[in-house]
């Protein structure tokens, strides 16, 4: 069994990708090209922006956007403590702060109050200035953006929207890649529309900070083309290659794909809802599900799940082992104080069961047969 089976998309899909890549093989242009150009006219179509940049991956995403805004030294940069170590790493590299906050026990999100606790606390100090807020719609499942916008507002914050697991979701009909100043997914083949190698995007609403954009992800190319230099950029630009690979599936996620997904998590509510804490998705949201993890009751009941699906030749995950304020590469961050109670508890207790839009029935009850023997 496949955690996530990517060999039964390109099975339904095979003939579409295969035609869209013979057409790049035959055409012969591998960067940019009209491949990249209709998928991001389709990916801002479809998640409601103006402005789709395609780029390298979901970290050059997240850096070129801590780039647009200059993001940097005594920069505080607030994020959830669960996530990718992503998230905050490229600001970083630029000499800001990552400043973490505990997450909403039922969503498993950025939790709104820790987040304000957090830049009050920024600000009593005076040591940082707090400048972006990073809101990882974790696992798929869309952040409480009502809360989250006011609280940017009232300090003047960047919202940077890290819909790297959430592409296809929407929080009260709006699409995930559609909050706050700037977002950014990633198309690494696992996510909810992955390509068949790295891939990122870029999405925003303004024309200025678009074609800024633009410039960075090609050695901050000016009016007059690439050798017309006039930022320091990147070398960060999606495959046509890649583009080819997901017009198609693109299509797929929007037709039947996060409907599919919907019916698995279903499935796997109805038959653990009783004996394990099973994904809560808020009032008006729609979760894609990137992962579905379930709560134990503790870290030996977690582990016990685990052993046994591994006997019985069912994988399974865990996303995330260690919250990111106790990693190694954070462990000079500030805490002001916060606990990281829910978060800790999060990671001590989730387990992640295999998860994609081509799940049958059959298989499910393989895998929910399994966990509950183990219980
Ligand atoms: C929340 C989050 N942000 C950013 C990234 C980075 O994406 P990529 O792997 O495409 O660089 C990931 C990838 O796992 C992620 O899960």
């Amino acid at each position: 069994m496949q955690f996530i089976d990517l060999k039964a998309q390109y099975a339904v899909l095979k003939d579409k990708i295969d035609e869209k890549i013979e057409a790049v093989l035959s055409a012969g242009q591998y960067i940019g090209g009209p491949e990249v150009r209709e998928l991001e006219e389709k990916l801002a179509e479809f998640v409601g922006r103006r402005h789709c940049i395609t780029c390298a991956n979901g970290t050059d995403a997240l850096q070129i956007a801590y780039m647009l805004y200059g993001v940097g030294r005594n920069d505080a940069v607030f994020c959830s403590d669960i996530t990718f170590v992503s998230s905050t790493e490229a600001s970083k590299l630029f000499g800001a702060t990552s400043v973490f906050c505990d997450i909403d026990p039922r969503t498993y999100n950025i939790d709104p109050s820790s987040l304000e606790r957090q830049i009050k606390a920024v600000i009593a100090e005076g040591k940082l200035t707090p400048r972006a807020v990073v809101a990882v719609d974790i696992l798929g499942n869309p952040c409480d953006y009502d809360a989250i916008v006011p609280i940017c507002e009232k300090y003047g914050l960047i919202l940077i929207e890290d819909a790297a697991q959430s592409f296809g979701a929407s929080y009260k009909g709006k699409r995930c890649c559609s909050f706050g100043d700037i977002s950014t997914t990633s198309f690494f083949p696992a996510k909810p529309l992955g390509c068949y190698g790295d891939g990122g995007a870029i999405f925003t609403d303004d024309d200025e900070l678009a074609a800024v954009c633009r410039s960075i992800c090609v050695h901050g190319k000016g009016p007059k083309g690439k050798y017309d230099n006039i930022r320091v950029g990147l070398n960060s630009r999606l495959d046509t290659l890649q583009a080819a690979v997901l017009l198609p599936k693109l299509d797929a996620l929007r037709d039947y794909e996060i409907d599919g997904r919907q019916t698995a998590a279903s499935r796997y509510n109805d038959a653990l809802g009783q004996a394990l804490v099973t994904p809560f998705v808020d009032e008006g949201c729609v979760s894609v599900y990137a992962q579905y993890a379930v709560l134990a009751r503790d870290t030996e009941q977690r582990d016990r799940i685990a052993a046994h699906l591994k006997e019985c030749g069912i994988p399974s995950m865990i996303y995330y082992p260690t919250p990111q304020h106790a990693l190694p590469v954070f462990s000079r961050e500030p805490h002001y104080g916060e606990t990281f109670a829910n978060a800790n508890d999060y990671c001590a207790r989730t387990l992640s069961l295999p998860m994609h839009p081509y799940l049958d029935e059959e298989t499910q009850r393989t895998v929910t047969d399994a966990v509950l023997a183990a219980l």
